[in-house]
């Protein structure tokens, strides 16, 4: 089939790549002419594992506009930022420009379907349906355009595993006939059709992925309400975590003891600094705006908001209690990105807790294997000390703490860092290391609910 796809952030440019490799034809859009110029040279806006190589052996075509050419596709799939707003809602302005250009652009006769994979709140496609008619009105054109709810589930760091092998393909469409296209289209990953590439292998026992129709508004609602149960469930470990360090319990096995019982699940339930990202925290809010417009109550999802934001100063105040104050203290920060294989800075519980550290005197060094670049870029404001790596950072340090998950930070050489730092504590924010190895480099060892 032919697909084109507006948007080349972390989903569109995935999609993109992943729906050429299953062998649809495939144009990429993205007004941002810098970004489109960098793909062109075989550079990918951020690090994401196994896409880099298949970028570089597909044919997608790309363009910074949407042309009439394009809507001669079987579909056009729209994953523009849908990003936060200051009063909470969702700023759809990306997604309706794009259905505004599909209105102005297509032909006479042309009959195409504009599924949405940007995170919308509900009712979204109905509009998108309804600004595309106008444009077509405006301009005496026939054309007909079918609208579908196709909400993406990817996690960022593996992006393009969970979009080979994803847990549910949610189609929302109207009708039956686009949603038995969308079928089609998916039909690849629906049977797991397809040779894995090297860097996604796939996962042993999957043999197919699960496909449930639904109208739009259920997909579009689908997804807000995913993001805030995942929300709700990371902060409801991180309020046990702090009762479980009140009454001397250890949140490791607390949870794990939760996780055997199949009504709770043993994933998503490792306590840490608090949850960040580029969509937990804006899509939550963006669920509570829709839930008062429309005059809904959701308090368990504004507590979950309001408990993130406490665990990221109980962190801080955690270590505090230990070193009496933070003036005249130099800390060291091992993770800067919101969490492991991935580079992205967004509403990061590092750079939260960085700036806190900077508010109450102390001097601040910090690591980060891949995001280090994006941070000098996208946080002057912070007056971080970067260093190279994990034996220069710790030099002289009073404390450490760990903030993002990445696998090298879980086998340090814990005596060699001991002797080089000025203080002896270790803050395991994401509860990743050994404890007793920490303990035998003669380090005091906190984690978070132990
Ligand atoms: N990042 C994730 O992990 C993730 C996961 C699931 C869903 N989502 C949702 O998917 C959507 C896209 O997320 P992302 O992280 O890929 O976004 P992003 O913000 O990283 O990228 C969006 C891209 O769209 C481009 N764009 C904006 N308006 C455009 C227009 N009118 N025409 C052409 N290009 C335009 C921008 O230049 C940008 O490159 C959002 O709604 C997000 O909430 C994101």
């Amino acid at each position: 089939m032919r697909v084109t796809v507006v948007g080349m952030g972390r989903v569109g440019l995935t999609t993109a790549v992943a729906l050429e490799y299953l062998g649809h034809e495939v144009a990429a859009v993205d007004r941002d002419e810098g970004l489109i110029e960098g793909l062109r040279k075989g550079t990918l806006p951020f690090h994401e594992t196994g896409l880099e190589p298949l970028w570089r052996s597909s044919r997608i075509e790309l363009a910074t506009s949407l042309e009439p050419a394009h809507l001669s596709a079987d579909f056009i799939l729209i994953a523009v930022g849908t990003p936060g707003l200051p009063e909470g809602g969702a700023d759809v302005s990306a997604v309706e420009a794009v259905a505004d250009d599909v209105g102005r652009l297509a032909s006479d006769g042309q009959d195409f379907a504009v599924v949405v994979k940007s995170t919308v709140p509900p009712g979204t496609c109905e509009r998108v349906g309804a600004i595309i008619d106008a444009a077509l009105h405006r301009r005496g054109c026939s054309a007909r355009a079918a609208v579908a709810s196709n909400p993406e589930f990817l996690r960022e760091g593996s992006a393009l595993f969970d979009t080979l092998y994803p847990d549910r393909i949610v189609i929302g469409a109207e009708d039956a006939e686009t949603a038995k296209r969308l079928r089609t289209l998916y039909a690849p990953m629906i049977d797991q059709r397809f040779t894995p590439p090297e860097d996604a292998p796939r996962p042993e026992g999957y043999a197919s992925a699960p496909v449930l129709e639904a109208k739009p508004v259920d997909a579009e609602l689908i997804k807000y309400a995913a993001n805030a149960f995942l929300a709700t469930k990371l902060s409801f470990v991180n309020e046990l975590a702090a009762l479980a360090e009140a009454v001397g319990a250890d949140i490791e096995t607390v949870t794990a003891g939760l996780g055997y019982d199949p009504r709770i699940g043993p994933h998503y339930m490792k306590a840490g600094p608090g949850w960040g990202g580029p969509c937990l925290g804006k899509d939550a809010r963006a669920f509570l705006s829709t839930a008062a417009q429309n005059r809904s109550e959701m308090s368990v999802v504004a507590a979950a908001l309001e408990a993130n934001a406490r665990q990221r100063r109980r962190l801080v105040e955690r270590l505090e209690n230990t070193l009496g104050s933070y003036h005249g203290t130099t800390i060291g920060i091992l993770g800067l990105a919101f969490k492991a294989n991935t580079d992205d800075l967004a509403d990061s519980p590092a750079l939260e807790v960085a700036s806190l550290l900077l508010e109450r005197g102390a001097r601040v060094r910090c690591f980060d294997p891949v995001s280090e670049r994006r941070a000098q870029r996208e946080h002057p404001e912070l007056a971080l000390e970067y260093h190279e790596s994990v034996e220069e950072l710790a030099k002289d340090c009073d404390a450490l703490i760990v903030m993002t998950d990445w696998a090298q930070f879980r086998d340090l050489p814990w005596r060699r860092l001991a002797r080089t730092m000025r203080g002896a504590t270790v803050l395991d924010g994401r509860n990743i290391l050994d404890r007793q190895l920490v303990e035998q480099a003669g380090l005091t060892y906190l984690g978070v609910g132990r």
